[in-house]
């Protein structure tokens, strides 16, 4: 088997990429000779668009570097032969599925196969365009060198905490070593990925070169003299190590509220692993992953991995022909306000053109001042560069005046939350559009039906909603909402293009509130009725964060706008009852004009934009345990979602979970409102079960 593959995979340097490709085309890997005596593997996942590490991935590598072990040649470079993928990281559809015994040995088969490549006698590198994380990372931190493209799509992280596990093919015991044991936890606690450059800042990368002189730099680097590398005695020694390890441990506690165990074990395993015997800390490493695999957060964050890809791919009715639809190219925003211009800004980042229209110049100024703000704050984030921002800033056309809308293929309407309001807006742009320009909504609630047949519409199967969220640069999901009129086409032209701009869609059907808003503003309303019986809101924040909320109900009402809150629930009252009913301390505030975070007092006092104040100390309050009172509060959510799954508003529990998590921030180790249901009425073993209870 061994001769047959090395026969098979090495070919003479001049047959490079010709007969044998052929010969191996169902491989996932490939090695050649280059007539410098450089060996190169290629990974080249035939069934995937990504590389990834699953187990005949890495029986391939295994075979590959026993080929280069025999064969000796001057030095050893990895690649990909995907367009913007180095190597994606580990098959996370095997490892969901391992129970403990496979999941070991696919552990130490990764372990096993980067240790020999750390031990290989030539010098060797991975040359990296494209996205490099986890194993990917993993791999490359095992060889002598890492050059990486300048390329945008090129990226560099370990990002295995946020899926609650942590780097166990050795990147938690090698990172460290390479770089420093307090970036290297910053970087593996964070699970961010970082462009090439920043990488190269950081010490993880050795050179930054274009695209195509990557192999060529490589095999020059490689040809010189072994680099040497800083050593980090300052704090990767046990004392310092110790100490950083109760602080970072603190911290992490303290923010995390102990909701989150992979980051715990990371530290862990870092922070020992950081110096003396790298056998003993891959030993760490995988005992801590087969610790963590067991635990519902774990499954949880995993779920909701899957489950982003699965929307990054959602389409509605399959059997259309996405060639066979007009793309969405051009645009225009209705309304400069927060949203408006938050989409405008979001549209011309992603290099699409779009109109922003206003009903005068002040307001559209105000809202070309928002834009360039985002703009402004994209480049403090490194995400684009000040020439490209200007750039995508000029695909901006502002205008105070009414504008022709024939040649836009979407127009989205971010105007007040007034339904007599955007009818008449909608009756205007059915006026000014092309026939085929679909028409949206950013409305948090009103009916979509509604618009469709108010007077002077024309086409209502072009007309939609496309809810964004607050902000919109950081939230990642958009609710496309359906009507009966709905064409399939106009959906499907509207999934197509909400992926192309890096958003990831839920399809929901037309009803008051849609989904996340309709799921939240029960649990919203309940934790202001329970103000109104003297529940101090510090308590009933406290209470949620600890369930691993972002932000505490009370709290978010403020953000959101009380007088904003208060016409969603009053929409939503009108179609469902009194669950809706507003509690009496939102109508005093509001009535004295304290409207939460913008007017600087709400529930809470504001100054500079901050929330001023003691948090709650208290673990029980009116009789009620921090975790009685969260567990009422979100169980009015599972109910709301329950009721949401039965009419059909949304496709299935997944798509609820999802948008509940990407919209809301729905404590994502619970994996969603229906997750956790199921968790607590059957919790895997070693998670405990909170008795449900009301109030
Ligand atoms: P906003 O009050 O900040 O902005 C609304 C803008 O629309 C104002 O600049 C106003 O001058 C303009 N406008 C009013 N009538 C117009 C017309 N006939 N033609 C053109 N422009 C007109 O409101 P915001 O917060 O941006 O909300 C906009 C829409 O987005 C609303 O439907 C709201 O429910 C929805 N939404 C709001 C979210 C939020 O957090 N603020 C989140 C998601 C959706």
């Amino acid at each position: 088997m061994k001769d047959t593959l090395l026969r098979d995979q090495v070919s003479a340097p001049s047959r490079r990429g010709g007969q044998k490709a052929e010969a191996g085309k169902n491989r996932r890997l490939h090695l050649d000779v280059t007539p410098e005596n450089l060996a190169v593997i290629t990974f080249a996942h035939p069934d995937k668009s990504a590389n990834v590490f699953d187990e005949a991935t890495l029986d391939e590598l295994h075979l590959a570097i026993s080929a280069v072990e025999c064969l000796k040649p001057g030095g050893l470079v990895f690649v990909s032969s995907k367009p913007s993928i180095f190597i994606a990281g580990a098959d996370l559809d095997s490892l969901a599925d391992a129970n403990q015994e496979r999941l070991e040995h696919l552990i130490v088969k990764g372990q096993d196969a980067f240790r020999r490549i750390a031990d290989l006698p030539m010098p060797t590198a991975a040359a990296i365009h494209g996205a490099c994380v986890g194993g990917g990372l993993e791999l490359a931190l095992a060889c002598d060198l890492r050059i990486a493209s300048n390329d945008r799509s090129t990226k560099l992280g370990l990002p295995e905490t946020m899926l609650g596990i942590l780097p166990a093919w050795g990147g938690s015991t090698r990172l460290p070593r390479l770089i420093g044991l307090p970036k290297a936890l910053n970087a593996i606690l964070s699970g961010k990925s970082y462009a090439a450059s920043h990488a190269k800042n950081l010490g993880i990368v050795d050179a930054v070169v274009p695209a195509e002189r990557l192999l060529e730099a490589s095999a020059k680097l490689l040809r010189r003299s072994p680099v040497s590398r800083k050593r980090h005695f300052a704090t990767n020694n046990f004392v310092s190590a110790t100490g950083i390890r109760f602080f970072t441990r603190r911290r992490v506690l303290e923010k995390s509220r102990s909701n989150y165990p992979a980051l715990l074990e990371a530290i862990e395993v870092v922070c020992r692993g950081a110096s003396g015997s790298i056998a003993k800390s891959l030993e760490r490493e995988k005992d801590a992953l087969l610790r963590l695999s067991g635990t519902s957060e774990t499954r949880n964050l995993m779920r909701l991995f899957r489950l982003q890809e699965r929307a990054k791919k959602l389409r509605y009715t399959p059997s259309i022909q996405l060639a066979d639809l007009d793309p969405i190219e051009r645009t225009a925003v209705i309304g400069a306000g927060v949203m408006g211009a938050g989409i405008t800004q979001w549209l011309s980042s992603r290099e699409v053109p779009v109109i922003l229209r206003d009903i005068d110049r002040t307001r559209v100024a105000a809202g070309m001042e928002l834009v360039r703000k985002l703009f402004g704050s994209a480049v403090k984030k490194r995400i684009l560069t000040r020439h490209e921002a200007m750039l995508r800033m000029d695909l901006i056309h502002p205008s105070a005046e009414p504008v022709s809308l024939q040649r836009c293929d979407l127009v989205i309407e971010a105007a007040v939350e007034d339904l007599e309001v955007k009818k008449k807006i909608f009756a205007d742009l059915c006026k000014r559009s092309g026939d085929n320009t679909i028409l949206a909504t950013n409305t948090s609630a009103l009916p979509i039906s509604e618009l469709c047949t108010a007077d002077g519409i024309t086409h209502p199967e072009r007309i939609v909603g496309l809810h964004f969220f607050n902000p919109v640069s950081r939230m990642k999901l958009v609710e496309v909402v359906i009507t009966d009129h709905t064409s399939p086409e106009v959906i499907e032209r509207v999934l197509a293009f909400v992926r192309e701009i890096g958003k990831l869609p839920v399809v929901v059907k037309d009803s008051p509130g849609f989904l996340v808003n309709r799921i939240l503003m029960p649990y919203l309303i309940e934790a202001g009725h329970l103000v109104d019986r003297e529940y101090d809101p510090a308590f009933i924040d406290e209470a949620m964060l600890d369930f691993g909320m972002p932000m505490g109900p009370l709290r978010l009402l403020d953000e959101v706008g009380l007088d904003v809150a208060g016409h969603v629930a009053v929409t939503m009252r009108e179609a469902f009852g009194d669950r809706f009913e507003l509690p009496e301390c939102i109508h005093e505030l509001t009535k004295e004009e304290h409207f939460g975070r913008k007017s600087g007092r709400g529930f809470y006092r504001y100054e500079n934009g901050k929330a001023i104040g003691e948090s709650a100390k208290d673990t029980v309050y009116g009789g009620l345990s921090r975790e009685q009172l969260a567990d009422h509060l979100a169980g009015l959510m599972v109910k709301e979602s329950e009721g949401c799954l039965a009419e059909g508003i949304a496709r299935d529990a997944e798509d609820i979970d999802l948008a509940m998590v990407l919209g809301t921030g729905f404590a994502p180790f619970r994996g969603g409102p229906l997750a956790w249901k199921d968790d607590r009425n059957s919790p895997p073993p070693g998670n405990s079960k909170t008795d449900h209870f009301t109030i």
